[in-house]
């Protein structure tokens, strides 16, 4: 974007604080560094790169053998290289950069993100955007406060008939809606028992773990496995949960839940998981909603095509699917089906570009994202703790039956990374 726009974007707190609200041109170009470069990260390097008049100028990872699949695909096409870097902190000191994306893992999302929007950066950080919940309104705050657009990778807000089905919920289709199913099935192997090893040559550890407090390595924690231990990761449930959780939170119309159940365990491996394979969830709102989730990491229920999220009403029922959706009267005779939509992630990059251009209303701006995200939080505390959890809406949530749950809705950081805003 012009120089003249981004002088006013200093890379401290204060000087964002002060600087007006601009809003970039409609033809601006947009500078992107896009941190964590595994399967994720290298999708978004080349998903940013393919929308026109973006540039993706740095790509980052702290496992030098993953970058260069990024790098590599960014320049696609005769697109000019990325730098690549290690410390996304580099991405946030140059003030040509305009949008910093995070795929890094879970504990990285809140906290690289909110220093992102203190360095003056719109983001775009994945799904779950934060690793516990007290982060996660900070990450809010630092948005509000730095006047940032932030939204989440929640791609199928922005999938055209998943909207018109949520439309179609809204205009009444099938009566008061009172009830969401969702779920998750794969087929997950064992993660093994793990062995104190020393970190794969090259990469920085150190960096790798960041805020979380530092655990010794061991030989099946990452990549991706890391999604199961409590310390970077939060299950199934803050993995593909968040997904399908946010389509029912979002046909239901609903915000923070009056109380949480969680039921399941480690069932098919006995390994060094932590997180469950199966588990239920169901969170309850105010004026008789409720949502459930199953997910199921380890048993591929045999395969119908399974909606993402099933609605129940007093009319009949609406089965929400990426391309379209089905809808069925009180006898579950179908009524109506739509189908063909566009899937993928490509419309929710536009609608950031979009809101960061002109001003156009984020399909997942990040107080969505974080109700939803909280959500999946709320659903792993009531598992570790094997409480019914009492909520309180008015407080944004917060845990009112049990003092050791409503502390987890914090985390011990490794000091140099504790967030502020
Ligand atoms: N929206 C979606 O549909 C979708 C799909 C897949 C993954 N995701 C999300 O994307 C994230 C990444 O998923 P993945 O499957 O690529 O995980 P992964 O573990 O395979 O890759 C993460 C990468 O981040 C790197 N990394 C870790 N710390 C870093 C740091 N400080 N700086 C730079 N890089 C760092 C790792 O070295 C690794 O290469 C997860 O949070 C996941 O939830 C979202």
């Amino acid at each position: 974007m012009s120089l003249t726009r981004r002088t006013f974007l200093g890379a401290s707190a204060a000087a964002v604080a002060s600087a007006p609200a601009l809003t970039a041109q409609a033809n601006d170009k947009i500078v992107v560094g896009v941190m964590g470069t595994g399967g994720r990260g290298t999708h978004l390097a080349r998903s940013f790169a393919a929308q026109p008049n973006v540039e993706v100028a740095y790509v980052c990872d702290v496992d030098p053998s993953r970058v260069a699949a990024a790098q590599k695909v960014v320049a696609e096409g005769g697109r000019s290289s990325p730098r690549v870097v290690a410390d996304f902190r580099r991405i946030l000191d140059d003030r040509a950069v305009d949008l910093f994306v995070c795929a890094a893992p879970n504990h990285w999302h809140a906290v690289s993100a909110i220093l992102a929007c203190q360095a003056g950066k719109h983001v775009y950080v994945e799904k779950p955007c934060s690793h516990n919940a007290a982060e996660g309104e900070m990450l809010v705050a630092a948005a509000r406060r730095a006047d940032r657009k932030v939204q989440m990778g929640n791609q199928r807000r922005s999938m055209p008939k998943v909207i018109e089905g949520i439309q179609a919920l809204r205009d009444g289709i099938i009566g008061r809606v009172y009830f969401a199913q969702s779920w998750y099935t794969n087929n997950r192997p064992s993660i093994g028992t793990g062995m104190a090893t020393s970190p794969p040559a090259g990469l920085d550890y150190a960096l790798w773990q960041g805020p979380a407090p530092a655990k010794p390595f061991r030989s099946n924690y990452l990549h991706y496995n890391w999604h199961w231990f409590w310390n970077w990761g939060n299950g199934e449930l803050g993995n593909n949960g968040v997904h399908t959780i946010d389509l029912c939170r979002w046909g239901l119309g609903v915000d923070y839940p009056t109380a949480v159940t969680s039921a399941g365990g480690r069932y098919r491996f006995k390994d060094d998981q932590e997180t469950p394979d199966t588990q239920v969830v169901s969170y309850d709102f105010a004026d008789g909603k409720t949502i459930t989730w199953e997910g199921f990491s380890c048993n591929q229920i045999p395969a119908s095509p399974k909606p993402n999220a099933l609605f129940q009403g007093e009319r009949g029922s609406l089965a929400l699917f990426d391309n379209g959706y089905t809808v069925y009267d009180e006898r579950g005779r179908e009524t109506k089906k739509e189908t063909g939509g566009t899937t993928g992630d490509a419309l929710h990059f536009a609608n950031l570009l979009a809101g960061i251009r002109g001003g156009t209303r984020l399909n997942s701006e990040i107080e969505e994202g974080h109700k939803t995200t909280l959500l999946c939080h709320l659903g792993n505390i009531a598992h570790r703790t094997g409480k019914r959890l009492v909520c309180d809406p008015a407080r944004k949530g917060a845990i009112t039956n049990d003092e050791a749950a409503q502390r987890m809705w914090a985390r011990e950081y490794a000091p140099e990374w504790t967030p502020r805003v």
